[in-house]
């Protein structure tokens, strides 16, 4: 595994420049438009009907590699490469995608890349919560147009999921198991019939060949269990992994606020000692053990993902470029730890104590780190 030796602000050659067009978040397929169609080039194997790449070839957009003409493609997935290769060969098949995980575990991330890469267009999204209606999955209406004129396809608000049927395209759900059940319902002769009726015109929308959707489902989320199970056999559920090594997490951390420093124009600099600091507190508390396997730990409430490290990393780094030196130090990312950890006030500040006495403090070369959190805990 490499890693960066020096983390924001670093670009290396093959990362992508921030914010083409100047919004603050491009989607994927604009942010990687380079990667993306050198893959293109270069891809020989077999596409299926209307996908912009082989399957192969998504596996590398997401995985990362070097191709024949010395073109770096970054990865953007750390992880089980058997994992990616099971979602894009589903993404191939008449099943749709579900990818579970515990908060963080970077199953929004997988979808957009694999829509981008798939389909070219990562947008043709729908957010579960519990108010998503039924139109947002099937179609609704232009009611000014439907009053004026009556039903007909030009008062008709095609959702994401209908223009993904209809164009042969990667379709979108998040947080699957938030919707309401009868909206669910409402997918499950979608995804096997692949068609979807409008009655009010008589009509029907089939999919053609390329249709296909991914959602995405939180495991820690009530409700999973509730996801009827006919819906369920419609899709291959992939689950992501925690990341399996300290090494593999630093990785993730040291590269993601690499990207967003870069985006967000920070200049501080510096930060991979502090990077591991931060994901050897995440984990140690995550496992409720210490490295060394010898002090047991309570854990506290919060998820503690990968994810949380990432925003505690970038947090410090805003701190230390708007109000420090430039150099990430304990100090900036104290506040942040202590944030993400102490979620229940009471018992997870004891938690937080607990592991800052019998931890942080006698381990070897962190005395300013445990300065740094005791100044905040006050
Ligand atoms: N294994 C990983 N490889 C690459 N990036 C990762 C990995 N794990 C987490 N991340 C990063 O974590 C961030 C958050 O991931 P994301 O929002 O996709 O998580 P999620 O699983 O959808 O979480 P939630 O359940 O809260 O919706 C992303 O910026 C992503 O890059
Ligand atoms: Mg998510």
């Amino acid at each position: 595994m490499t890693v960066p030796a020096t983390v924001p602000n670093t670009p290396a050659a093959a990362e992508p420049a921030p914010a083409p067009g100047g919004v603050l978040r491009p989607h994927a397929e604009e942010a990687f438009a380079a990667e993306l169609a050198a893959l293109a080039a270069r891809d020989d194997r077999r596409r299926p009907p209307n996908w912009r790449l082989s399957p192969w070839a998504v596996a590398t957009y997401l995985l990362g590699g070097t191709l024949s003409d010395g073109t770096v493609i970054t990865p953007k997935y750390v992880g089980p490469r058997r994992v990616v290769e099971v979602a894009v060969a589903t993404l191939a098949t008449d099943r749709a995608l579900l990818l579970l995980g515990v908060p963080g575990t970077a199953k929004t991330w997988v979808s957009e890349h694999l829509a981008a890469a798939v389909s070219g267009d990562s947008t043709l999204l729908v957010q579960g919560t519990a108010g998503t209606p039924e139109e947002s999955v099937r179609y609704g209406w232009d009611y000014a147009r439907l009053l004026a004129r009556g039903p007909s396809r030009q008062a008709l608000v095609p959702s994401p999921v209908m223009r993904a049927m209809a164009e042969g395209m990667t379709a979108r759900v998040e947080e699957l198991t938030r919707i309401p059940a009868d909206v669910q319902d409402g997918l499950i002769t979608l995804l096997s019939e692949k068609t979807l009726p409008i009655p009010e015109l008589g009509q029907e929308v089939q999919a053609v060949p390329g249709f296909n959707l991914i959602a995405t489902a939180n495991d820690r989320d009530r409700g999973v269990n509730d996801l009827s199970s006919a819906l369920r056999r419609r899709f291959n559920t992939v689950v992501l992994p925690l990341p399996a090594t300290p090494e593999e997490e630093v990785d993730i951390v040291a590269r993601r606020v690499g990207q967003i420093g870069r985006s967000l124009d920070l200049p501080a600099s510096g930060g991979l000692e502090e990077i591991r600091r931060v994901v050897t507190v995440f984990r140690e508390l995550r496992e409720g053990v210490s490295a060394d396997g010898r002090t047991r730990l309570k854990s506290p409430s919060g998820t503690l993902s990968t994810a949380e490290a990432i925003s505690v990393v970038t947090g410090g780094l805003a701190l230390a470029a708007h109000f420090g030196d430039g150099v990430l130090r304990p100090q900036d990312l104290a506040a942040g730890l202590r944030g993400a950890v102490v979620r229940d006030p009471a018992a997870d500040r004891a938690a937080w104590q607990e592991y800052l006495e019998t931890v942080v403090r006698e381990r070897e070369g962190w005395k300013d780190l445990y300065r740094a959190c005791r100044e905040v805990d006050g």
